[in-house]
């Protein structure tokens, strides 16, 4: 008995749209990428709930005619890919046909269209769940709008995993951002519920790319520029001072595709190597331009890799310019070129007055909530929380009983500090910050310093649950300049870097704060904040680690030392770290006390 079917044209359209389109990004990439291959010089974006329920694309590019504008909604329909050759011969962007197919059987589709070389109407269709509902002449321009509406409106699956709105504008945001970086031919607008993202007039490469980043990011910018027979590559790496904790600027383009290439990535951080700090990035916008068939774009039309035929080669040319034009820019400054100087002027609202920063608690919102069940994990940064016995009532613990504590893990530390009340106690500060006190078994040396740090995060710890911890207003707001992905984070962890003591607002381009964890002393709050950034951009992190790794930034830039003016307060600063659970390493892993037994100390002698 048979049982092999050929799927239907609507069924397999479906299967293809799950590749093409995963979200919504997707359709703005696809879209996008179809007006640029139009010939348009500009383009209009409009997004309605990070294109959940709305993505407009506007552009001036060539239209289409109404048969073509129907034929365009059928699958493997292009105008781009005639022959076998021509595949290795691409020009445009898209070749496969599969867009606009994908598109149309996903979502509720109204396209408006009319063809550079019509004169009278232009053509109006409407597709929904890949079927062709209205199809009629319209009053247009030359040129092509369409209309995406309620993405995956009917793959319920789909829709559902689509992820909070500003996760999903980022992805958008960057499909953006690297079709604008390399089209600076082209006038670009961005729009989200009526908010203006973006507006990029058609301009040079660099005035573009300093555009897109941010202000001041021109004179951060230095050019690389190299011509061989088999490749160009022109654009600018960062200046080795302007690199970054967190990834993110990091562009490769070839003949204007954007690309992933873990190889020629490696070139430019060879190129900087000695120059930056361990663990930083350096930013870099490199366009390549080669005859398309050195390289195979051949790829799944999701995937950014792209394959090149002669990459050992591409891997020391771009690696030599880079290091050259590093060279260059440590001799002489880089010279601007034509550039259009009105972005750098100061920002209006610098001199604002700070406000009284506005604490909100969410009395339900509890960041360990799905820190339990990650417990079962064991990577270092649990096993730190772990020691906490986070989610766990804090145990205080008497001095006097300190040494009775009969915890497997903790023997041997306990052994430590056992005291025999019958000597003569006193304690010493030496250079502020060492302890040192008697036990029983010989002497018992305390780090203040460490000891204060496994204080002050216990505390935080315990305390941020259920109030904010203490902020200090700052007299004069800071202002640090952040690119829109690290904004994003900050905007997107509000509510926990709010009860952390961060009160902030944001701008286009920076992060304004307005009160501060108290515990930061002032001269390391940008570092801090550098450190939170780097923390709250990682993927993955779950609320309680988040708060685990920010409260550890917050100490490490502890450097305030205690001034300790009697022997009370040093035994009471003795009390109170034996009251802490974890008293013998500090909340970064490392011993707070030592000993050294009477043999040790006779033998020495
Ligand atoms: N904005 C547009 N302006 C003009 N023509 C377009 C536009 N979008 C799509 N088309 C036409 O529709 C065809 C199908 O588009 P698409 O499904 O994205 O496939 P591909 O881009 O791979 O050819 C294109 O080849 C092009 O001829
Ligand atoms: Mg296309």
């Amino acid at each position: 008995m048979n049982v092999i079917n050929l799927l239907s044209e609507h069924i397999s359209n479906q299967i293809a749209a799950g590749e093409v389109i995963q979200r919504p990004a997707s359709v703005v990439k696809e879209l996008l990428e179809n007006a640029i291959d139009a010939g348009a010089t500009e383009i209009n974006i409009f997004i309605k709930d990070a294109g959940r329920t709305n993505i407009v694309i506007q552009d001036n590019g060539k239209g289409m005619t109404p048969d073509d504008a129907i034929l365009s909604f059928k699958r493997h329909s292009t105008s781009k890919l005639n022959h076998v050759e021509d595949l290795f011969k691409m020009k445009t962007k898209g070749f496969r046909g599969e867009a606009l197919a994908s598109i149309g059987a996903i979502s509720q589709v109204t396209m408006k269209t009319k063809h550079e070389k019509t004169d009278g109407n232009g053509f109006h269709i409407e597709y929904a769940g890949g079927k062709l509902i209205q199809k009629e002449e319209c009053l247009c321009e030359t040129g092509t709008i369409i209309e995406v509406k309620n993405i995956f409106f009917n793959v319920p699956a789909r829709r559902s995993f689509l992820k909070s709105e500003s996760v999903e504008f980022t992805h958008i945001r960057h499909e953006f951002e690297r079709v604008a970086m390399a089209h600076n031919e082209v006038k670009l607008t961005l729009n989200q519920n009526d908010t203006e993202i973006y507006n990029l007039p058609e301009s040079n490469i660099r005035k573009r790319i300093t555009d897109v980043l941010g202000r001041n990011s021109n004179e951060k910018l230095v050019p690389i520029l190299e011509e061989t027979d088999i490749i160009s590559i022109t654009g600018f790496v960062g200046k080795p001072e302007t690199s970054k904790k967190s990834r993110g600027e990091q562009y490769f383009f070839v003949n204007k595709r954007f690309f992933k290439h873990a190889y020629f990535h490696h070139a430019i951080a060879k190129a900087f190597d000695q120059l930056i700090p361990e663990k930083t990035h350096p930013s870099y916008f490199v366009f390549f331009e080669i005859d398309p068939s050195k390289i195979d774009i051949n790829i799944h039309p999701t995937k950014t890799e792209i394959n090149f035929e002669e990459s050992k080669f591409i891997y020391s040319i771009l690696l030599s310019s880079v290091k050259q034009a590093l060279g260059k820019y440590n001799i002489t400054p880089t010279i601007d070129f034509d550039i259009d100087n009105s972005f750098d002027l100061p920002h209006s609202k610098r001199n604002t007055e700070p406000k009284e920063p506005e604490i909100k608690v969410d009395p339900s919102y509890n960041p360990f909530s799905s820190f339990e069940k990650k417990n079962t994990v064991h990577d270092n940064k649990s096993s730190a929380l772990n020691k906490q016995g986070f989610g766990h009532d804090p145990s205080p613990k008497d001095w006097e009983n300190f040494y009775e504590i009969e915890d497997e893990s903790d023997k041997k530390s306990n052994q430590l500090i056992e005291q025999d009340p019958q000597y003569f106690k006193q304690e010493f500060l030496i250079r502020e910050r060492y302890i040192i006190t008697n036990s029983k078994s010989g002497i018992l040396i305390i780090d203040s310093k460490r000891a204060r740090q496994r204080m002050i995060y216990d505390e935080m710890m315990n305390q941020f649950v259920s109030a904010p911890l203490d902020s200090q207003k700052l007299l004069f707001a800071l202002e640090i300049e952040m690119n829109k992905d690290e904004i994003d984070s900050w905007k997107g962890s509000e509510s926990l870097l709010k009860q952390l003591g961060f009160n902030f607002k944001s701008d286009s381009n920076k992060i304004i704060f307005e009160s501060l964890p108290s515990y930061l002393d002032e001269n390391d709050s940008k570092t801090c904040i550098e450190n939170v950034t780097k923390v709250i951009m990682g993927d993955d992190a779950d609320k309680g680690e988040l708060a685990h790794e920010i409260v550890l930034n917050l100490i490490r830039s502890t450097h305030r030392i205690i001034q300790f003016k009697t022997n009370e307060e040093i035994k009471d600063f003795i009390e109170r770290l034996f009251s802490h659970k974890d008293h013998s390493f500090c909340p970064l892993g490392k011993p707070i006390m030592q000993t050294k037994s009477l043999e040790e100390l006779t033998s020495n002698f």
